[in-house]
């Protein structure tokens, strides 16, 4: 009898210690909503490596080597962007499986970093094979984050996930939301809460945000956007972009320019801080043949603006075009690395393709 009275008692606080519990566990998923900001404050100042390296095809012949991590480190950098084009090696003989040796050197170039104290994001950047044909190449697309997540569990969350640099082209921005959705899928049932970068379609466009389909229960996402803007100084002799001859653009700094720069910037701004979301400016840069003193004062430039929007950022690139570092002489690219890293430039403590396909104004 007694216990049948003391049952209905039970009851509520059995319910009231599953509140408890659950508001608890709910507590520490959602804590990620802050985690997310913190882990993209964390990546801070960054560059994009080995993107174009012949690395891939060839180890023997690689250009970046095992000590440009610690010359990144002390030269003040947080982060690296680590740019993977695995597709070549994945076909359905194999079902599409990525090699063995493809890992080994990804492991290696992630414990570098680490051992640098760097964290990595790993970047699928085959933004041209799934703008110029999403369907077909939507099942190695698909493979890559299941291989990907499978062999990356465990690590830690100084690993990021980038799901795809630049969606653009076929890959519209309304395609590109179900196309996100199904990585994602996969990469959360191994990675319910790593950091997990996505941007916006249309070269990553900041004018493309308001497309953007992300899952609103994804506490875990950083936002990228990546900035080119203007492209005649950004892209000035860039066969790619249409610009081969069109050389000694200037960018000076002038109130018209840094208008434009702050109100795209704002326009980000705003969208992240409505959708509460933290932003990496994922890449930006200007092609080695602009003239080096506007290179440097525009990188100035955006440099500041991101960091006074408490955004992370990521240089393109260390090596091949737009260089940081000059392999050859095995020296920096002084002006470049002072632009960016640069007592000038605030903390990061607050909180338009590719050769076939072109960004946004390329052809203008
Ligand atoms: C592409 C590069 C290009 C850079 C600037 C990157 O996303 O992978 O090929 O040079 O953007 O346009």
């Amino acid at each position: 009898m007694n216990g049948m009275a003391r049952l209905p008692q039970g009851r509520p606080a059995l319910l009231l210690t599953a509140i408890v519990i659950l508001t608890a566990l709910v507590g520490q998923v959602r804590a990620g909503a802050t985690d997310v900001f913190e882990q993209n404050r964390k990546l801070g100042r960054g560059v994009n490596i080995l993107g174009y390296d012949p690395i891939w095809r060839a180890r023997a012949q690689g250009r970046f080597q095992a000590k440009y991590f610690r010359l990144l480190k002390e030269a003040g950098f947080n982060s690296v962007r680590i740019n993977l084009q695995p597709f070549r090696g994945m076909n359905p003989t194999n079902g599409y499986a990525l090699s063995e040796s493809w890992f080994e050197l990804l492991d290696w170039a992630v414990h570098q970093a680490q051992a640098q104290d760097l964290r990595v994001i790993l970047d699928l950047h085959e933004f041209t094979s799934m703008g110029s044909d999403p369907a077909t190449n939507k099942v190695k697309y698909l493979a890559f984050w299941r291989q990907l997540s499978a062999h990356c569990q465990g690590a830690p969350e100084s690993v990021l996930f980038e799901v795809l640099n630049e969606p653009s082209g076929k890959l519209t921005p309304a395609l590109w939301n179900e196309y996100l959705a199904e990585a994602l899928a996969i990469i959360r049932e191994k990675h319910p809460t790593r950091a997990v970068i996505v941007g916006p379609g249309y070269w990553n466009s900041i004018d493309h945000l308001d497309e953007l389909g992300l899952p609103a229960a994804d506490h875990n996402l950083i936002v990228t956007v990546h900035y080119y803007a203007p492209m005649d100084f950004t892209h000035q002799g860039a066969a790619w972009a249409n610009r081969k001859d069109k050389l000694g653009i200037e960018w000076l700094g002038t109130e018209a320019e840094l208008d434009v720069l702050r109100r795209d910037f704002d326009k980000a701004a705003k969208w992240a801080k409505q959708h509460d979301r933290p932003v990496l400016l994922g890449e930006f840069g200007a092609y080695d043949q602009a003239p080096m003193e506007s290179r440097v004062r525009y990188l100035t430039s955006v440099v500041r603006a991101a960091e006074q929007r408490g955004w992370s950022w990521a240089y393109w690139q260390f090596d091949s075009d737009f260089i940081l570092y000059d392999i050859g002489r095995d020296s920096w690219i002084e002006p470049i690395r002072r632009a960016l890293i640069s007592d000038a430039s605030p903390s990061t403590s607050q909180p338009s393709s590719k050769r076939t396909l072109s960004k946004p104004g390329a052809s203008q």
